[in-house]
């Protein structure tokens, strides 16, 4: 077991030895005491890159100049915004660029994905998610049932955890749909879920679910720009992000969805259309009938709203600066040095934390969700006093998420300090 003096150590050699540590510089921290806060909240909201106020001047100048012109005459000509996201965000997911497109929102995008992969036909009508999965899901799911005038309670399966779990086992996904057979339309889960920290394996769940004849879909909220993806190999049939958390995009900012190649080429896939779904050449002719475009842009409905991915484009090119291999690589260590240092917290002071994160790297992101016996919500305030930044979920858990793109190990040592000074 490691002492906190051992910890300090190895932080400092860790931080020393951190090839990603420069880009720490490319974001602004809040500030506390004229330092900046430990930040562990990037899976909520993630912090201003430094680039953003300039690339919203630039349009903000584009638009002055140019009115309506800025359409071809912007810098990034408006017309075609959207298109320069297809090769970073496949990049990001494991994508092919025209798998992927950059629109709407997130709870918007995963209701248009349900109106194409939620088609409930006889006996075969219903959904599987994981237990306790974001409460906009649930809603949505809970809408499409309803939409297809079926009963919520009979269609709707949240898969319990088995006895004495705080996650999810492959097998145990693998058993529930196989279990389910021809019923199962659609296996819907997080990709990492927001409340446990559990990175599934898509791979392995969509392998089952097709072996059913069912679609695999993901809501990527707290995986995009936090595991590795796989998408297209892995043949997920669609999947959806948020770009304000890991991706650092700001507040509501642009959500990005995905679609497996061959369903992007099926035009006969129901769909909710609108004009910029539309084939791009006959588009400005403003015909009656809609023609898709080829690939997961025909999904799209509406012009793209410029401001928000002016800011989502300074974000994603940081990412793909460092690439996902390289933070992955650093956030697998971060996190095992959280771990440790929860642990540490735990043995010098006798508070006996838990983690419901699991402990093997292959299955969870960066975060790590803890239970504090003895807290209550207003313990973040008093982290907030001392200068730490965590978020709290009922009835009792802080969710921790150390990021790689800008935290350092001496950032979760310091956390862990604290932890101990506050220990119950
Ligand atoms: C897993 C997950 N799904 C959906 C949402 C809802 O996102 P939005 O408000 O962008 O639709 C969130 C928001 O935090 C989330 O964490």
């Amino acid at each position: 077991m490691n002492s906190f003096e051992q910890l300090k150590e190895e932080a400092v050699r860790l931080d020393a030895a951190d090839t990603l540590a420069p880009m720490r510089g490319e974001y602004l921290f809040p500030q506390h005491d004229g330092k900046d806060v430990l930040y562990f909240t990037g899976n909520s909201l993630g912090l201003q890159p430094k680039g953003v106020k300039q690339a919203l001047l630039q349009e903000c100048d584009d638009w002055a100049r140019f009115g309506v012109e800025g359409h071809m005459l912007a810098e990034r000509p408006w017309l075609s915004y959207h298109e320069q996201f297809a090769a970073p965000s496949a990049r990001l997911v494991g994508a092919l660029p025209h798998e992927v497109v950059v629109m709407n929102q997130l709870t918007v995008n995963l209701h248009l994905l349900l109106t194409t992969f939620y088609r409930p036909a006889g006996k075969r009508n219903k959904i599987l998610f994981e237990q306790k999965p974001f409460p906009s899901d649930q809603y949505a799911f809970e809408s499409h049932a309803q939409l297809h005038g079926l009963d919520p309670a009979e269609v709707l399966v949240e898969l319990p955890y088995s006895e004495g779990r705080t996650y999810h086992t492959t097998e145990d996904i693998e058993r529930a749909i196989e279990g389910m057979g021809d019923e199962l339309a659609l296996v819907c889960f997080g990709g990492v879920n927001y409340f446990t920290g559990q990175l599934f394996d898509m791979q392995r769940i969509t392998a089952a679910a097709h072996a059913v004849g069912a679609y695999a879909g993901f809501d990527l909220a707290h995986a995009a720009g936090n595991a590795l993806l796989h998408l297209h190999d892995w043949k997920v049939d669609f999947a959806c992000w948020c770009s304000y958390k890991y991706l650092n995009s700001g507040p509501g900012g642009v959500s990005g969805i995905y679609i497996y190649e061959e369903h992007t080429r099926n035009a006969s896939l129901p769909r909710l259309a609108g004009w910029w779904g539309h084939d791009k050449a006959s588009r400005f002719q403003m015909k009656n009938g809609f023609v898709p475009i080829p690939t997961a842009e025909s999904w799209q409905l509406s012009n793209a709203p410029i401001m928000s991915m002016a800011v989502h484009r300074v974000a994603l090119d940081l990412f793909d600066r460092v690439g996902m291999a390289a933070l992955r690589a650093k956030s697998e260590q971060l996190t095992d040095f959280l771990q440790r240092v929860l642990m540490t917290v735990r043995t010098e002071t006798g508070w006996a934390l838990e983690v419901l994160t699991p402990s093997d790297p292959a299955a969870r992101g960066c975060q790590l969700s803890v239970v504090l016996p003895g807290k209550d919500r207003s313990f973040v305030k008093v982290l907030a006093e001392a200068g730490v930044v965590v978020d709290w979920r009922e009835p009792n858990v802080i969710r921790l998420a150390p990021v790689p793109m800008y935290n350092r190990f001496m950032d979760v040592l310091e956390l862990g300090q604290l932890l101990a000074r506050f220990a119950e």
